[in-house]
């Protein structure tokens, strides 16, 4: 939260709270809009000694007010599903669980893999075997997109094929979002692990060497 402070204050959609009397800073969190009409919340945090009277709730019920006047339908957010605290006071706020995801990471500075010296070959994605997939079965229809998760319908599907965030290669296809300052999000839809994370690795790579990111 601290490293991505700067950036979230600047797009505008922090939530802080205050204290009546004194204005003690006691909680934040932030919202950001999707373009499938969702918003995605993040960086709950409330003041340790406040924890426990209902300072999370309140900052929940804020961003719905808040949200609905600007069009939004569903306001999602991922827990850590050790995140016991975290957990319970979103199902007190109302949420439901939808779904559950492994996230993994690659440090591209430390990782010591195959180079490829082949040109990537993108190859057209066929949108119904995507939904078809196991991996959105098995995601209960949802798909990472960025830092969110959307439902992965045709339309949410196209929107992302026509920002060239969707790959295809050797019956794989997955979505490589482009790079926010130094770290990039992918999500695989169809196809092998292996070949995936590879590809996906190897385009990340790339992206770092035209200096898109560092990371
Ligand atoms: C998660 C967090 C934001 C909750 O904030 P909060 O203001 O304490 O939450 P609320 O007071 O609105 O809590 C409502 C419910 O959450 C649950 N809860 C809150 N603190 C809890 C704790 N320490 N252990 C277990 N459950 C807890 C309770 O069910 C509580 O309702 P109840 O006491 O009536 O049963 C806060 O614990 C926090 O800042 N944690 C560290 C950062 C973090 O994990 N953020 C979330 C990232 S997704």
């Amino acid at each position: 939260v601290i490293g991505r402070l700067s950036e979230t204050i600047r797009k505008g959609n922090l939530l802080l709270v205050f204290t009546k009397h004194g204005g003690e800073l006691i909680g934040m969190s932030n919202f950001t809009p999707i373009f499938d009409k969702s918003g995605w919340l993040g960086m709950a945090r409330t003041d340790p000694d406040w924890r426990g009277m209902g300072v999370a709730q309140f900052m929940q019920r804020c961003t719905a007010k808040y949200t609905k006047k600007s069009g939004i339908r569903a306001l999602r957010f991922f827990v850590l599903s050790t995140n016991i605290a975290s957990l319970r006071a979103a199902r007190k706020g109302g949420f439901k669980e939808v779904a559950h995801a492994t996230h993994v990471t690659c440090d591209l500075k430390k990782s010591k893999l195959v180079e490829f010296s082949k040109e990537f070959q993108q190859e057209p994605v066929e949108l119904n075997e995507v939904r078809r997939s196991v991996y959105l079965s098995k995601m209960n229809g949802f798909i990472r997109y960025g830092y969110s998760f959307v439902v992965g319908n045709h339309s949410n599907l196209q929107y992302i094929q026509r920002k060239k965030e969707l790959f295809g290669f050797k019956k794989s296809a997955f979505i490589l979002t482009k790079p926010e300052e130094d770290y990039g999000e992918f999500s695989i839809l169809t196809g092998g692990i292996k070949q995936s994370l590879l590809k996906i690795i190897e385009i990340s790579r790339k992206m770092k060497d035209t200096g898109h990111f560092r990371g």
